[in-house]
């Protein structure tokens, strides 16, 4: 695995694959990586003879100074584990280099991201999604890979990317990638490397009381299914909702009614102390 560092490098490496014929996966991180990371390799190793992961913790995209100094950051391990994974090549810059006139999160350029980044983690973290649509087309530009993978943890990420790809006009294909998940059900995230030992022992209830509301949707309308998440979560010392949506799995408008749409989904996040968690469930999936 060749590491590499700057813009320049990475279009001289794309420019020699391509010019190979060789099809590129991209895989984009920002590091602290596990296992649901790794299980993003090895879909793109299994279908592109290039992988090439980007490690890069993107300021624009925080909205929260704290958030931003506390993300995990363990860069040789990363290396480690990508190495082991089978990828070609990472792409792990400096924020200078990827930003020379530093950080801002437009950059004079605003993203048509449609209504799926206006709500949820849209209205709760503002600029957030325009963040990540910045470094995400930067990275598409340079890499120009064929197919990129992304994690369904972040379910409202993959629809806001499609939509940028949409209007930006960039042909990738964006492959979505199921959530890997610890044996008690916490969906795996850098951001549980922050949670103490008494927080990492509650916070599985987020995936219980997702779960088990999927058996209780069948008997209930939409708006009982929402309260009966909340106030169980509600109700654990330690965890505190901040939203929990039942929206359309393509638009991520919210619905009202189970018959509204064939694709359904409750999107969650969590405080778990200070940690912010989030996490998903499918309550309808079209055949
Ligand atoms: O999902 C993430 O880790 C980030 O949002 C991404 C896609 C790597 C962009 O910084």
């Amino acid at each position: 695995m060749i590491i590499l560092r700057t813009v320049n490098d990475v279009r001289s490496y794309v420019s020699t694959q391509r010019g190979r014929g060789a099809s590129i996966g991209l895989v984009p991180t920002m590091g602290a990586l596990h296992s649901g990371h790794l299980s993003l390799v090895e879909k793109a190793v299994a279908e592109n003879a290039v992988v090439i992961a980007s490690v890069f913790v993107n300021p624009t995209q925080f909205n929260n100074p704290d958030d931003l100094a506390s993300y995990p950051r363990n860069e040789e391990e990363d290396f480690r584990l990508l190495s082991a994974a089978g990828v070609s090549a990472v792409f792990a810059p400096s924020v200078e280099e990827i930003y020379p006139g530093g950080p801002s999160s437009h950059c004079g350029h605003v993203f048509d991201l449609g209504m799926a980044a206006e709500v949820m983690e849209g209205k709760y973290r503002p600029g957030h999604f325009q963040g990540v649509a910045q470094i995400v087309s930067l990275l598409f530009r340079i890499t120009e890979p064929d197919r990129a993978y992304f994690g369904e943890k972040d379910f409202q990420q993959i629809a806001v990317i499609r939509n940028m790809v949409k209007s930006e006009g960039i042909n990738v294909d964006i492959v979505a990638c199921p959530i890997k998940r610890a044996d008690d059900g916490l969906a795996l995230s850098s951001r549980n490397s922050l949670l103490t030992s008494e927080q990492r022992a509650i916070a599985p209830e987020i995936y219980s009381a997702l779960n088990d509301s999927v058996e209780y949707s069948r008997s209930h309308s939409v708006r009982a299914t929402h309260d009966t998440v909340v106030e169980r979560l509600d109700a654990v010392p330690g965890l505190q909702v901040e939203y929990f949506e039942i929206v359309d799995g393509r638009t991520l408008a919210p619905v009202d009614e189970w018959e509204e749409s064939p694709w359904i989904v409750g999107c969650i996040t969590v405080y778990c102390g200070k940690v912010r968690l989030i996490d998903n469930i499918a309550y309808r999936l079209p055949n």
